[in-house]
């Protein structure tokens, strides 16, 4: 089904503070050339003292708003993906909502790494309904405010930031228009295990002994979660190519969730896609879950890679596991 929505304008905001792999050599038991070698990555970003994820996904998503020429007011919605809530209640997007000074509907999406997917068929799907003309929708994290400095697993791999877009509807429904082609939303729940924070949520309430017990952190077998990720990828971008009638051939360029280069290569290696066409900069942010593909994707598009016309696909797959992709024809900013 093809829904006419384009992105009419997009921001970003990364902390200012850089980890490198070096600054991780001197914290736990690590090499550059182990992190490199396994995941690809140089660097991340950390939230400063003053900076979550509301800050950043309040700056991006003022900064999407003013790229898109409109202002708080023009917005029909918000919709925030993330994993690494502000609090357990309210949701994230109210406390955004308050920064930036809305006046709609606001609500999170979690999926994970796959959030910012999930959150965008969501939006268009909304938009389709003719109720919503300009939707914000926002990835925004702090991952490293849930990751163990001693979990030289898992520290190594995430990072801060968020990207955010207005995607607005209009009318043209010719074969050239811009807008989603395609998707597929995928969720395996019985191995919502590999990848948790167990303690903090209902199930293990905060408490001095989850706090010893190192029970706020998140908690991944990596291993299990990366047999899984290059098989989720592969399916649900073979199931959004095939629902579109195009192949991989026909894509302009590939927008894959930033979790680790082996994933990605492993991944588009199996559906033939080349690496030239695929946008990768987990080298210097690391993962950064629900904001990892809009972090890459708005990036590509201000360096010119991605132009009106093009076929642009985006596939995420984490914590739940989840996974998700889409076929976007890409539109001139409005
Ligand atoms: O968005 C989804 C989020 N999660 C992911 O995408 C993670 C998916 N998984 C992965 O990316 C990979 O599994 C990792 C990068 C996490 C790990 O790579 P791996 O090739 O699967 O390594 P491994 O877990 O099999 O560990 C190999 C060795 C182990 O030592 P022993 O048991 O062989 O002695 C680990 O203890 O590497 C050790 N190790 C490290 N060594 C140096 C684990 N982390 C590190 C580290 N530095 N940071």
């Amino acid at each position: 089904m093809f829904i006419p929505v384009t992105f009419a304008g997009w921001g970003i905001a990364l902390p200012e503070r850089r980890l490198t792999n070096a600054d991780l050599e001197a914290q736990v038991d690590t090499t550059d050339e182990w992190i490199v070698s396994r995941s690809g990555i140089r660097e991340r970003r950390v939230a400063g003292p003053d900076e979550s994820t509301a800050t950043l996904g309040i700056d991006a998503g003022m900064a999407a708003i003013k790229h898109a020429g409109l202002t708080p007011d023009d917005i029909d919605l918000l919709v925030l993906a993330t994993a690494t809530p502000e609090m357990v209640v309210p949701s994230t997007s109210s406390i955004v909502h308050d920064g930036i000074g809305l006046r709609c509907g606001a609500f999170d999406v979690n999926a994970a790494c796959s959030g910012f997917a999930y959150g965008y068929v969501t939006a268009a799907a909304l938009m389709n309904t003719g109720m919503y003309r300009s939707v914000l929708l926002i990835g925004a994290e702090a991952l490293t405010r849930i990751i163990d400095p001693q979990d030289r697993a898992t520290v190594v791999l995430f990072g801060d930031g968020a990207a955010a877009c207005v995607l607005q509807r209009h009318d043209d429904t010719s074969p050239s228009a811009p807008g989603v082609l395609a998707w597929d939303l995928g969720c395996d729940g019985s191995a919502w295990s590999i990848l948790n924070v167990p303690a903090g949520g209902t199930r293990l309430p905060a408490s001095a002994e989850t706090v010893a017990n190192r029970g706020h952190y998140l908690k991944m077998e990596g291993q299990e979660v990366y047999k899984r990720a290059v098989r989720a990828v592969v399916g649900t971008v073979e199931k959004t190519l095939a629902q579109a009638g195009v192949t991989a051939a026909d894509v302009d360029v590939f927008v894959p969730h930033q979790a680790n280069i082996r994933i990605i290569e492993a991944a588009i290696k199996r559906f033939g896609f080349p690496t030239n066409k695929t946008v990768i900069n987990l080298d210097r942010f690391g993962n950064t879950s629900s904001a990892s593909i809009p972090l890459a994707m708005f990036e590509a598009a201000d360096q010119g890679r991605i132009k009106p016309g093009d076929l642009v696909l985006i596939a995420g797959f984490g914590a739940g596991m989840t996974w998700a992709s889409a076929l976007i024809r890409w539109g001139a900013k409005a």
